[in-house]
C-alpha cells in the first residue's frame, strides 16, 4: 500500500473492553463475515481511530495520527503498519446481509452476532464456580426413573409437535424419568418443572407451582406457587398450544458455568445448542413414555423469570416444553 493510496477506515468500527488478558480495549470490525480485532492499551489510540471516518490517503491518515497522538512518528508508523496488516484499510463496503438484519429491526442481534464471531475457546481454568441451585428446604424426592422399553426407531417415527393437551395427564414417575435423562449432573443447565395442579402430599395448595430439578439428590426443590396464572399461554406470549398440559418444563442456563468453562463470548451461542440437545432428549424420553410434547423458545422472559425467581443475567430460561399424556398418542 503506497502512501498515496486512498484508504477508508472500517464503516462499522466498534470499541469494547478487551477479552484478552493484558490489553485494555478492542477495536473490531468485519471483513465479509469475519470479525477482526485490534487490541490497544491506549485510550488516545482508540479514540483517534474511532474518529477516522472519511476517505483519505494513507499519508494523510498517518499525519492525522501524528498530530493527535502523544507519540513519536516512528511509533505511529508502527501502529499504521499493524493496522494495514490486520485489514483496517481493506474492509470495503458493508456486507449486504448487514442491511437485511438492520432492515428487519435486528440491529441488536447483529451486534451480538458480530461480537461473538471469530472467537475460539481458551483452555479450562481452575476454580469452577458453584453450580446454581435454588435454596429451599422444601424438597420432593422423585421416584426412580422407569426403564425405557419402547424401541427408539418407533418413538422417533411417531414424534410430532403436539398442540392439544386438554384433559391430558402425567405422573411424578414421568417427571423423574424425563429429568434423569435430560439433566445429568455435569450439565451447565438448570431444569425447572412447572405443575398445573400437582397431586402430591407436599404440593402447595395454589394451582401453578414451580420446582427446580436437583440432579445430585434426584429431587425437586420448591421455587414458587401462584394463583395468578391460569394457563401456560400467559407465559408464552399468548400461545395456547400447551394449555391443559399438567407439566411445563423449562431449561435455563447457568451463565457462570459457561463463562468459566469457555472464556470466549462465542460460548453464548453454544448455550442454545445445549438447550436443543437437552430438550431433544427430554422430548424423546417423554415420547417413549407415551407423553406428547409441545416445545417453544418463545418465552415471556420477565414473567417466567419472576415465577422462577431468576435474574436472567445469572440464570436465563431459554427453552420451554409442555408434556401430557393424551388418550390418542
Ligand atoms: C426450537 C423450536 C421452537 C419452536 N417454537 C414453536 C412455537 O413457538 N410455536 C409453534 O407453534 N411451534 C413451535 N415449534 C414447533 C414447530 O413448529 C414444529 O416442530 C414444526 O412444525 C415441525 O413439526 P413436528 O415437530 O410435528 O415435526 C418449535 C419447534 C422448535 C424445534
Amino acid at each position: 500500500m503506497s502512501p498515496a493510496s486512498v484508504v477508508t477506515p472500517p464503516h462499522d468500527l466498534e470499541l469494547s473492553l478487551s477479552y484478552n488478558d493484558g490489553a485494555l480495549f478492542s477495536l473490531s470490525w468485519c471483513v465479509g463475515g469475519s470479525r477482526i480485532v485490534y487490541d490497544t492499551d491506549s485510550t488516545e489510540v482508540a479514540a483517534a481511530l474511532l474518529r477516522r471516518r472519511v476517505e483519505m490517503t494513507l499519508d494523510e491518515f498517518t499525519a492525522c495520527l501524528i498530530e493527535e497522538l502523544p507519540l513519536g512518528p516512528a511509533q505511529v508508523f508502527a501502529i499504521v503498519a499493524d493496522l494495514a496488516q490486520c485489514g483496517f484499510f481493506g474492509a470495503g463496503a458493508p456486507h449486504a446481509s448487514r442491511h437485511e438484519w438492520i432492515r428487519f429491526g435486528w440491529a441488536d442481534a447483529l451486534a451480538a452476532h458480530r461480537a461473538t464471531a471469530s472467537s475460539g475457546p481458551v483452555p479450562l481454568r481452575s476454580g469452577q464456580p458453584r453450580r446454581y441451585r435454588p435454596e429451599s428446604d422444601d424438597i420432593i424426592s422423585l421416584p426412580k426413573p422407569v426403564p425405557l422399553t419402547a424401541h427408539y426407531g418407533e418413538v422417533r417415527s411417531r414424534r410430532r409437535t403436539h398442540r392439544d393437551f386438554q384433559g391430558s395427564t402425567a405422573s411424578l414417575v414421568d417427571v423423574a424419568t424425563i429429568a434423569a435423562w435430560a439433566l445429568p449432573k455435569e450439565q451447565p443447565l438448570v431444569g425447572y418443572f412447572l405443575f398445573d395442579g400437582l397431586e402430591h402430599e407436599s404440593a402447595p395448595s395454589q394451582r401453578f407451582a414451580t420446582y427446580a430439578y436437583d440432579p445430585d439428590s434426584h429431587g425437586l426443590t420448591f421455587v414458587s406457587a401462584t394463583d395468578e396464572i391460569r394457563e401456560w399461554s400467559s407465559l408464552l406470549w399468548g400461545q395456547t398450544f400447551g394449555n391443559g398440559a399438567p407439566v411445563g418444563f423449562v431449561l435455563a442456563v447457568d451463565w457462570r458455568q459457561y463463562m468459566w468453562t469457555y472464556r470466549t463470548p462465542r460460548a453464548y451461542r453454544w448455550v442454545f445448542s445445549d438447550f436443543g440437545s437437552s430438550m431433544h432428549r427430554a422430548i424423546t424420553v417423554a415420547n417413549a413414555l407415551g407423553l406428547n410434547a409441545f416445545q417453544t423458545a418463545s418465552i415471556d422472559d420477565s414473567r417466567v423469570c419472576a415465577l422462577l425467581k431468576l435474574d436472567p443475567g445469572v440464570v436465563y430460561p431459554g427453552y420451554w416444553a409442555n408434556f401430557g399424556r393424551t388418550s390418542a398418542v
